[in-house]
């Protein structure tokens, strides 16, 4: 682009103040876009921090009901539920039980958090005793057995009142067996947001220490993705929206910006992205060392995945981000 005067531009001129940063911001964060992720036990009255999570508590019902509300208050409308059994087997079968905490966080968050949006987590790795996503068939695990207990969680989920449910476990064809039996059973109105895709982490680790999820031999790369991937994540994405998805998600995150938009800009559809418990734990360490300004990092954090193209974000900062931008406001 030339001016025709040869005078030396300066893009410094739109950065002078924050009102005129304000004018020329091309992505906003806001507290509409988060989701906050639980972890509910069976317990009565528990709450216990998560040690390389700190902020994030393992939760009763009761103490799951208190802190959707709390977050609702802060400006965040959407919740994500993982479950915590006390009781675990080989074939999962708890993570359909009604009674399981899932399931009774969700009926207790819908009747006392009303306008709140309550998503659950369909896998089986918390409720199996190997730590596994699905049934082990010779040291595989087996797709087709594990799509039918996955749909019978999902439907659980949808009856005590889920807004939507969200596969994490990355079995192939889950999402058309989940929507599928979803119609049939009249839960029309129930939505899935599918771990499209899903890699292969190391970010996960708090995480499994938060749900006891880890698999005990092994690992998950034979359904989770090869980090190196990305035209395979297009196409998983691709099937998942075939199959029904109504949101598809990428996670991690920050090391696959790249994926988030590149997902966005093909498909066009509503894109999350989960800042996981790695990502979230690495900046908490940082800060706690005094070696990073954690308020800053996280907005930065959390604007970079907006600006990737992801239209929600699944963080366990939602809280603290949410108060974050409620305080920016009012300055
Ligand atoms: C599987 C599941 C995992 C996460 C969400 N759902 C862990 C895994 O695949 O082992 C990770 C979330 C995080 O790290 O914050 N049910």
């Amino acid at each position: 682009m030339t001016r025709g005067l040869d005078l030396p531009r300066r893009p410094r001129r739109l950065r002078r103040s924050a009102a005129i940063r304000g004018l020329v911001r091309e992505t906003r964060l806001s507290a509409e876009s988060l989701i906050y992720p639980l972890f509910v036990t069976t317990a009565n009255n528990l709450r216990k921090e998560v040690s390389s999570m700190p902020g994030v508590f393992n939760l009763s019902v009761d103490e799951a009901v208190k802190e959707a509300a709390a977050a609702q208050r802060d400006g965040v409308p959407a919740i994500l539920l993982f479950g915590v059994p006390d009781t675990k087997d080989a074939t999962g079968t708890g993570a359909a039980d009604p009674e399981g905490p899932v399931q009774s966080a969700v009926r207790a968050i819908k009747r006392d958090v009303p306008g709140l949006v309550v998503m659950t987590d369909v896998c089986l790795c918390e409720y199996t005793s190997h730590g596994h996503c699905g049934v082990i068939v010779d040291d595989d695990v087996a797709n087709d057995v594990t799509v039918e207990l996955l749909v019978r969680a999902a439907l659980s989920h949808a009856a005590a009142g889920a807004d939507v449910v969200a596969p994490s476990d990355m079995m192939d064809g889950r999402v058309g067996a989940i929507r599928s039996a979803l119609d049939k059973s009249g839960f029309t109105a129930v939505s899935i947001m599918s771990y499209a895709a899903k890699y292969s982490s190391a970010f996960y680790g708090p995480f499994r220490e938060a749900a006891g999820s880890t698999p005990s031999f092994g690992d998950r790369r034979s359904h989770q993705m090869d980090p190196a991937n990305v035209e395979e994540a297009l196409r998983e994405v691709e099937l998942d929206l075939e199959e029904g998805a109504d949101i598809v998600m990428v996670k991690p995150a920050m090391s696959y910006l790249d994926v988030i938009w590149r997902v966005k800009s093909t498909f066009g559809v509503p894109t999350a992205a989960y800042h996981v418990s790695g990502e979230y734990a690495m900046l908490k360490a940082a800060a706690r060392n005094g070696w990073i300004d954690e308020p800053r990092a996280m907005m930065e954090a959390l604007t970079s995945i907006r600006r990737a193209g992801a239209d929600m974000v699944i963080t366990y900062y939602a809280r603290e981000a949410a108060r974050a931008l409620a305080l920016q406001g009012t300055k």
